[in-house]
C-alpha cells in the first residue's frame, strides 16, 4: 500500500507504508531498544516482535523512504478494557480492543510527521477492515498526551502499568471514528 507524504515535513523520492516483514523484526526490536535506554531489557524482549509479525501482521507496519525504514508501528487485539503489559505479548483476532502498543521514528527523522502518519494510517486501517473492535487503547508519557489528542485520542487517566521503568504512563483510548472521511480518504 502507498502512503501519501501529504503533511510530511520530509521529502523522499519514494515513501510507503506497508506491512513489517519477518526479516525487518530485529530492525524494529533494535530501533526500540535505541528509544527506551532507561526500560531494563528483559521486560521488552524480540519475541514480542516475531509473535506479533507472526499472529497479527495486519497491526505491524513500517514506514519506509526511499527504500529504508524510517519508523514502525504494532498492535495487537484482545478483549481488556485498558493496555497491559502483557498486551504486547498476546494476540486474540477476535477480541474486541485493539492495543496500539508501540509507534517508533529513528531519532533523526522525528518531528517531521512520520509518527503521525503512521498512528492514522493504523487507526484508519483498523477502523476500515476490523470493523468488530469497538475501541483502541495504549498508554503513554505525558509529554506525548497532546501528540496522541490531535490524533482523535481521549485522555483516560495514569495507568498502572508498571514494567516499563520508573515512569508514569497514562491510558489513553479512540472509540472512533478518529478522522473526517475526505481526511482518510487524503491518506490512502
Ligand atoms: C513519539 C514519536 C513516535 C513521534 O513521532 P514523530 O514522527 O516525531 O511525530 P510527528 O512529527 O508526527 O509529530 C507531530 C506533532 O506531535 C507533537 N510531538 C511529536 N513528538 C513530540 C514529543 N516528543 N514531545 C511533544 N510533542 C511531540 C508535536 O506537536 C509535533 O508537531 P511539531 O513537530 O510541528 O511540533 C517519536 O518521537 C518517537 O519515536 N519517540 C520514541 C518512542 C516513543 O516515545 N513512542 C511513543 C510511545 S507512547
Amino acid at each position: 500500500m502507498k502512503s501519501s507524504s501529504a503533511g510530511l515535513k520530509v521529502n523522499f523520492e519514494s515513501s510507503c507504508i506497508r506491512k513489517i516483514k519477518a526479516e525487518e523484526v530485529h530492525e524494529v526490536w533494535s530501533l526500540e531498544a535505541q528509544s527506551y535506554p532507561e526500560i531494563p531489557a528483559e521486560h521488552l524482549p524480540i519475541e514480542r516482535y516475531t509473535r506479533a509479525q507472526r499472529d497479527a501482521p495486519e497491526l505491524f507496519w513500517g514506514h519506509f523512504g526511499n527504500g529504508k525504514m524510517t519508523g514502525f508501528i504494532f498492535g495487537t487485539r484482545g478483549a481488556g478494557s485498558k493496555w497491559k503489559y502483557d498486551s504486547m505479548f498476546k494476540h486474540d483476532s477476535e477480541g474486541a480492543v485493539a492495543y496500539l502498543n508501540l509507534v517508533c521514528v529513528y531519532p533523526e527523522l522525528r518531528r517531521k510527521g512520520i509518527g503521525s502518519l503512521l498512528v492514522k494510517h493504523w487507526v484508519t486501517y483498523i477502523e476500515e477492515n476490523h470493523k468488530d473492535v469497538t475501541k483502541m487503547c495504549f498508554i503513554c508519557e505525558d509529554e506525548l498526551i497532546p501528540f496522541y489528542k490531535q490524533l482523535g485520542f481521549t485522555y483516560v487517566g495514569p495507568s498502572d502499568v508498571s514494567q516499563l521503568g520508573p515512569t508514569q504512563w497514562y491510558d489513553m483510548e479512540c472509540r472512533g471514528p478518529a478522522y473526517p472521511k475526505d481526511a482518510v480518504n487524503a491518506l490512502i
